[in-house]
């Protein structure tokens, strides 16, 4: 891979891996949906990912607002948390599932959050300001995901009398 010079096309090759990481995270919220047992927790996945989707399309929008292809990089970090995800799932007794799921749905809005955040004040840096736009949407949905998913984890927590495995 050629090295990165400048500030531009490293924001360029970061957007890149956010571009996977949502892709990434469209699996997840896909395999959680089918995994809950909670009606409420598998509306709130349902609905996060039809949003996912539309945050797939703002990242698009921002590749061409820069004249950009939209090229997805790898995001070993969210490959991770997907593999974390499915083996927790496997392992997990069907008890203790649904907190074991919010749990881990945590982890990746915080790390989605981390990413906007980075994202968009490299956006703010450039002045380009359709592109803040829209991260910041992104932003905002992560932010208000985690809250909705913190709040149902505790819920669940008291369900299963303490145990989640997050
Ligand atoms: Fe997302
Ligand atoms: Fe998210």
């Amino acid at each position: 891979m050629s090295e990165i010079t400048d500030p531009r096309a490293l924001f360029v090759h970061q957007l890149g891996e956010a571009l996977s990481m949502e892709r990434t995270t469209l699996t997840i919220l896909k395999r959680n949906e089918e995994a809950a047992g909670d009606p409420e927790l598998q509306r709130l996945f349902g609905h996060h990912r039809e949003e996912t989707e539309g945050q797939i399309r703002n990242l698009e929008s921002v590749f061409s607002a820069l004249g950009e292809d939209a090229t997805g990089h790898v995001c070993h970090g969210m490959e991770g948390m997907k593999n974390e995800a499915a083996e927790l799932t496997e392992k997990v007794a069907p008890n203790l599932r649904d907190g074991a799921l919010a749990g881990g749905a945590t982890h990746v809005e915080h790390y989605e959050i981390a990413t906007y955040e980075s994202l968009r004040g490299q956006a703010e840096a450039m002045g380009e300001q359709d592109v803040v736009a829209l991260l910041q949407e992104n932003l905002e949905q992560e932010q208000h995901t985690l809250q909705e998913i913190d709040r149902a984890a505790q819920r669940l927590v008291q369900l299963t009398g303490g145990r989640i495995a997050s």
